[in-house]
């Protein structure tokens, strides 16, 4: 069904007139985009089963995939989950408000549809604030998964939500680009020891300090690194539509083995991207080139990922490389995580 979609620009001067104008398309059933810290979420009263319904048309989601409900204030985490455990408190005593996501047991209250027939929902209190006066004007918990046509990579800005979702949904809030890049660290909390389902921001090395030990729950396809040039397809999920190919290993071996595909594809007439970190700029020439940010800072390449994906397809390139020289650590390991799903091919050097 096409609609028009509403952006609103939003200021001083207009903040509370734009809450409250959004916040009634969603207490009437309706979708709105808008902003996170992390990414911009398409949002829906969580707790109505055909407003949530509308979200999975739009984005083109199987309903199999279950939506993070979005609260303004720590009680709510309360209203809609059980047997919340001591491990489960400390963690949002200290990450929440910010960009975690706990899997709690769910409450009869959540709608099926929203966890996907699953026994337990997805809960994060943003910190945006945008995201949480657009909760309060709601007055409802809001689900929201990542605001772009599912299999895309996720929206930065209100321009990759309107390429993604124009005609679809009711509105899109303008909040600018977003602080963090990718997606919230997704725990979950129901045991003992949390187990981490998604890398973000907030780190193995950060919940290991609260909570001692951690379990990682994903996998970023070791597989294929151990194989170089194995084709990750059953990995791929943000994927922009020209072919990524990312180099892990030291920077030098990087530099030398970018050189030589550039070589290789430029002959095959590819039009060729490259996703380098600041220490390797000045190393390639003529061609579109985005910046990483440098190797020790991976919050910058977080920041970055996913627009330049988006700017890449944009400008037709066929073939991106990306050098992953950058370090694995903090959001590092979430920012390989993104890439490690994008790629098609992966050498390791
Ligand atoms: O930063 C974010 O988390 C953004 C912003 C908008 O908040 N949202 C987001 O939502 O990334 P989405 O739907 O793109 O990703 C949510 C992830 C999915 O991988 C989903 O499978 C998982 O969380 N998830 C949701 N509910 C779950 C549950 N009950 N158990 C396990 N995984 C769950
Ligand atoms: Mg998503």
């Amino acid at each position: 069904m096409k609609m028009q979609t509403h952006l609103f620009v939003q200021d001083k001067g207009n903040f509370e007139e734009v809450m409250q104008s959004a916040g009634k398309i969603i207490r009437a059933g309706g979708l709105v985009a808008f902003p996170t810290e992390t990414v911009y979420g398409l949002g829906a009263n969580a707790l109505n089963p055909d407003a949530v319904q509308k979200i999975f048309e739009a984005k083109g989601r199987p309903a199999d995939n279950p939506l993070i409900v979005h609260v303004a204030k720590k009680e709510d985490f309360f209203r809609l989950a059980d047997e919340i455990n001591p491990t489960a408190k400390k963690l949002m005593d200290t990450f929440c408000p910010g960009p975690l996501t706990l899997i709690l047991k769910k409450k009869e209250i959540v709608p099926d549809i929203t966890t996907a027939g699953l026994d337990s929902v997805a809960i994060r209190l943003p910190s945006n604030k945008i995201a949480r006066e657009l909760i309060l004007a709601s007055g409802t918990p809001i689900a929201a998964p990542s605001a772009n046509r599912s299999g895309s990579p996720s929206p930065t800005s209100a321009s990759h939500v309107m390429n993604d979702l124009n005609g679809k949904i009711d509105a899109i809030i303008d909040g600018g680009n977003t602080e963090i890049g990718i997606e919230s660290t997704v725990v979950d909390a129901r045991g003992d020891i949390p187990i981490i389902l998604r890398p973000g921001e907030i780190s193995r090395e950060d919940i290991e300090t609260v909570v001692g030990k951690v379990e990682i729950g994903y996998k970023d396809n070791k597989e294929g690194i151990k194989n170089p040039l194995s084709p990750g397809m059953k990995y791929t999920h943000y994927s922009p539509h020209a072919e990524v190919i990312l180099l892990e290993g030291s920077a030098e071996a990087i530099k030398q083995k970018i050189a030589e595909l550039i070589q290789q594809y430029s002959s095959e007439e590819k039009k060729i991207g490259v996703l380098l970190t600041e220490e390797l700029q000045d190393n390639f020439v003529a061609m579109k080139v985005i910046s990483l940010g440098l190797a020790s800072q991976p919050s910058v390449a977080a920041q970055r990922i996913f627009s330049a994906m988006r700017e890449m397809d944009m400008e037709g390139i066929d073939i991106i490389l990306v050098d992953g020289s950058f370090t694995s650590q903090g959001i590092g390991a979430a920012v390989f995580n993104r890439l490690r799903k994008a790629a098609s091919k992966m050498i390791n050097l």
